[in-house]
């Protein structure tokens, strides 16, 4: 019986169109079902109107089905009306025709009150389709308005709006195709990398946002104080070293954390914790980089993915995140396959293809000094086409030279590996091999995008550790958790971040990363 009405309520919204507009019953759904779960004796004949979303829409009804979205259009004729109703399911929504003569009053009153954007609840039997754009529809035989949305004030009663445009109402621009499309690619990534590595077996570890480190000591790090930064005379200052006077320094001691803290660059430190006791790890969570970059593909705020393994080295690091893309790709090729069209049709004519090509095509691999080789060779045709002509070893590579490697020059994704270490963070581990000049590193570049990967192997080895940070005048003072790693069964390891708004937006075929998060954050945006 249980199980029964378990499903029921997941699968059904157990009132009827006369309740469904009252908000405060909205979640009624349980109490019916609990009603019916206990329906020993003279249980009260209830009608359970199964809820269909537009997705699901795919044969006729036996009896009435209940549709609840937002109006996109309404088309009146003499005999009937169509209203076309999408529900965030899908990307066609369902159309629902009204029969005007055989509808009662109160149904008559709600359909004067349509309009683009309001919300409704519509009852109705699912039936074969007139047209031939879709298999079923609805045959509305009620109709109310639950929200209704005033035509002169809505800003997306016109339907065409630019994606810049869509960016100054965030909190509307769901309801397009578009950005609608957007988030159910993005759903459908998070729950396929989730799904990836839970099945190879690695453990999902949520790190800290607050932290003390800058990972990756590139200084690009929001602050995190409760300290009363309005009023500057009233901020804690450091003593002399006399103790008689206060220099211009913020004593931190008398922050919340007592020390400067700030949000996290990459989960990537604590995620080497855990994998140097769990084995195999990854993090999947938000990190922040205070750069000002005002491009498509720089956020103040995004989303890594952190696989981390131990008893690994550069090569499976690499393996991994090959494995995993494709995984991913191929999941919402087969699962997406309608937004996946409709992105080509409005944005990126190759787009399938491209995505078929990533599930099927082995990566490329290069070294960073043959990457420069090449690189060079092509600039010496005619540098006036080259934004950054100058390229050496040492270079760190730009957009252009990245999409150059992966479009052009291997035509498919393509790592490169073994980074000038002067380019590359403290962690990585140092390549004995060629006089210390270059670190175990990995970026993955991808046609149309860049780099979407970046990675390395760890330096495991304590005095080797403690000079890279000589080197670069970090604290060890700071890090000796970390360093405590590397004395107490330290083992080679290795690991990635995958940025997740590039990966949407890649999949996506869209241009610019701004559409491939809810609200994005980049110099001067914080709205919403
Ligand atoms: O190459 P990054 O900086 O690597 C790290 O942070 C490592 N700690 C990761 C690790 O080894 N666990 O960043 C990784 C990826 C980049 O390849 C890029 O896709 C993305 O994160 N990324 C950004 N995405 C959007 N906006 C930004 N400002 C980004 N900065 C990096």
């Amino acid at each position: 019986m249980w199980c029964a009405v378990h499903r029921l309520t997941t699968r059904v919204s157990a009132f009827s169109l006369n309740s469904a507009a009252t908000s405060s019953r909205r979640y009624n759904a349980q109490s019916v079902a609990l009603r019916l779960s206990s329906s020993t004796s003279e249980a009260s004949p209830l009608t359970v109107i199964p809820r269909v979303k537009a997705a699901d829409a795919t044969e006729a009804s036996e009896g009435p089905v209940l549709v609840k979205g937002w109006v996109r259009t309404l088309r009146k004729q003499k005999e009937v009306a169509f209203v076309q109703i999408n529900d965030g399911s899908n990307l066609g929504g369902i159309q629902c025709v009204v029969p005007l003569s055989e509808i009662d009053e109160d149904t008559k009153k709600e359909l004067d009150k349509v309009s683009t954007g309001c919300a409704v609840v519509i009852e109705g039997p699912l039936v074969k389709s007139q047209g031939g754009k879709q298999a079923v529809e609805v045959t509305a035989n009620k109709l109310k308005v639950v929200g209704e949305c005033p035509g002169d004030t809505y800003p997306l009663a016109k339907k065409r709006h630019t994606l810049e445009y869509l960016r100054t109402i965030a909190h509307l621009r769901p309801r397009t195709n578009t950005i609608a499309a957007v988030a159910r690619v993005r759903s459908h990534l998070a729950g396929a990398i989730h799904a990836f590595f839970q099945e190879v077996g690695f453990v999902y570890v949520q790190t800290p946002l607050i932290t003390a480190s800058d990972c990756e000591g590139a200084g690009e790090l929001f602050r995190v104080t409760t300290l009363e930064m309005d009023k500057i005379s009233d901020l804690p200052l450091k003593k002399t070293e006399d103790g008689k006077g206060t220099t211009d320094e913020i004593d931190h001691s008398q922050d919340f954390f007592g020390k400067p803290a700030y949000l996290t660059v990459s989960g990537q430190l604590g995620g080497e914790t855990y994998a140097s006791a769990l084995g195999d790890i990854y993090t999947f969570g938000p990190t922040f980089r205070a750069e000002n970059s005002q491009t498509t593909r720089h956020l103040a705020e995004f989303h890594m993915v952190e696989p981390e393994m131990a008893f690994a080295d550069l090569d499976s690091a690499m393996g991994n995140a090959e494995q995993m893309l494709k995984y991913v790709v191929k999941h919402v090729l087969d699962k997406c396959q309608e937004d996946l069209e409709f992105f080509s049709k409005f944005y990126d004519k190759e787009l399938i293809k491209k995505l078929e090509a990533l599930v099927e095509q082995p990566f490329a691999r290069v070294s960073y000094r043959d990457a420069i080789a090449y690189l060079q060779e092509e600039i010496a045709k005619d540098p006036s086409k080259w934004q950054f002509p100058d390229v050496e070893f040492g270079t760190d590579l730009s957009t252009e030279h990245e999409r150059w490697l992966a479009e052009t020059k291997f035509g498919s994704c393509v790592f490169v590996y073994n980074y000038p270490k002067a380019i590359k963070a403290f962690y990585m581990r140092d390549n004995d091999e060629d006089g210390g000049e270059t670190v175990n590193a990995m970026d993955l570049l991808v046609p149309g995008v860049g780099e979407l990967v970046g990675g390395s192997q760890r330096e495991e080895r304590l005095d080797v550790l403690l000079d890279k940070m000589g080197e670069l005048k970090l604290d060890p003072e700071d890090y000796w958790w970390y360093l405590d790693l590397r004395r107490f069964g330290s083992v080679p390891h290795a690991g990635y971040g995958l940025g997740f708004e590039r990966l949407v937006t890649y999949v996506c075929g869209i241009e610019n990363i701004r559409e491939a998060i809810a609200y994005p954050r980049y110099p001067g945006h914080a709205e919403f």
